[in-house]
């Protein structure tokens, strides 16, 4: 039996169902049942029957999983595949703006710890985020962790004051707007569709920005044979699948996010086999947590 067969076969016994991110390696996107950016992923964990959630991606999406799912088994085929962005941003400097702001709306991205979390109001991904913002009654906007996506998002709503602080993807940040503009003059035809986590130099050069699930519809509807693509290379994988007489280019440097990579088939198996890997959110930070990301499923 092939390790997919026997995969295949465990989740039919363990009544388990396999959610991955587009960033995650071909093959562990091919035995997927679902496959999507942050925003469907957590919506998906949360409306599934099954008694085991298999999670291939990193630990704030199992976090999420968790929260959302507190009777489910939540398996993390590698417990070391960390998003570093999820962690870069202090209790003291959320408390630091709350004391300057009565009227304010602490908003996460989904790309933070539950505890993180636990200190915010609602959480966003950067499907929803414009949209859920937009809509809060608060005027006053912290935005944690991510500075790239806040400072997209106070582009979109210059009604609100977003305050951002200093966090970052370090795969989205180190794309560089000349690697762009090489592919740009190497195919000229070409559309750049970027992810809100680049750099506004990045963002000046796209013709959309968007999810890595936007990214991708947008490919599907456009008119355009050519496209340059500003995020993890990991999406290659789909818009191929879902385009395939259209071509796609990545900056010199290849995005590659190392945390993502992690997971691979064996991995998977294993925790199949095993029930290893829970993942875990300390019951201190769980109830306010989870209220915070059932609010972005109820605005968004
Ligand atoms: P989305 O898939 O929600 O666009 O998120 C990108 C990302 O960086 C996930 O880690
Ligand atoms: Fe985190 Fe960036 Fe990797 Fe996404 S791509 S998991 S934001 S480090």
């Amino acid at each position: 039996m092939t390790i997919t067969e026997r995969i295949k076969q465990l989740k039919r016994e363990k009544d388990a169902v396999i959610l991955a991110h587009y960033y995650v390696r071909p093959e562990i996107q091919d035995i997927a049942d679902y496959i999507g950016d942050s925003f469907y992923l957590s919506r998906t964990a949360a409306s599934l029957p099954n008694r085991t959630i298999v999670y291939c991606g990193v630990s704030f999406m199992g976090e999420s999983a968790r929260l959302l799912c507190p009777d489910r088994d939540v398996l993390m085929p590698d417990i070391c595949a960390d998003c570093p962005m999820a962690h870069m941003v202090t209790k003291g400097e959320v408390d630091a703006v709350r004391d300057q702001y009565g009227d304010l709306a602490v908003v996460c991205y989904i790309n933070s710890t539950a505890e993180i979390k636990s200190w915010s109001d609602v959480s966003v991904t950067s499907a929803n985020a414009v949209k859920i913002v937009r809509n809060l009654p608060n005027k006053n906007i912290l935005f944690i962790p991510d500075k790239n996506l806040g400072r997209h998002i106070a582009g979109q709503v210059p009604e609100k004051n977003v305050i951002t602080v200093r966090g970052y993807c370090p795969v989205h940040e180190h794309i560089s707007a000349d690697e762009i503009m090489q592919q740009k003059e190497a195919h000229p035809e070409a559309e750049v569709l970027a992810h809100p986590e680049c750099t506004q130099a990045v963002l000046n050069k796209a013709d959309y920005i968007g999810s890595t699930s936007g990214i991708i519809s947008y490919a599907v509807k456009s008119q355009k044979k050519e496209f340059i693509i500003a995020t993890e290379s990991g999406v290659l994988h789909e818009l191929k699948k879902q385009n395939p007489d259209k071509e796609f280019y990545f900056p010199a440097t290849e995005p590659i996010c190392n945390d993502m990579k992690l997971i691979t088939l064996e991995k998977v198996l294993h925790v199949l086999q095993t029930g290893e890997n829970q993942a875990s959110v300390s019951a201190e930070t769980a109830d306010r947590a989870a209220a915070t990301l059932t609010r972005m499923l109820d605005l968004a």
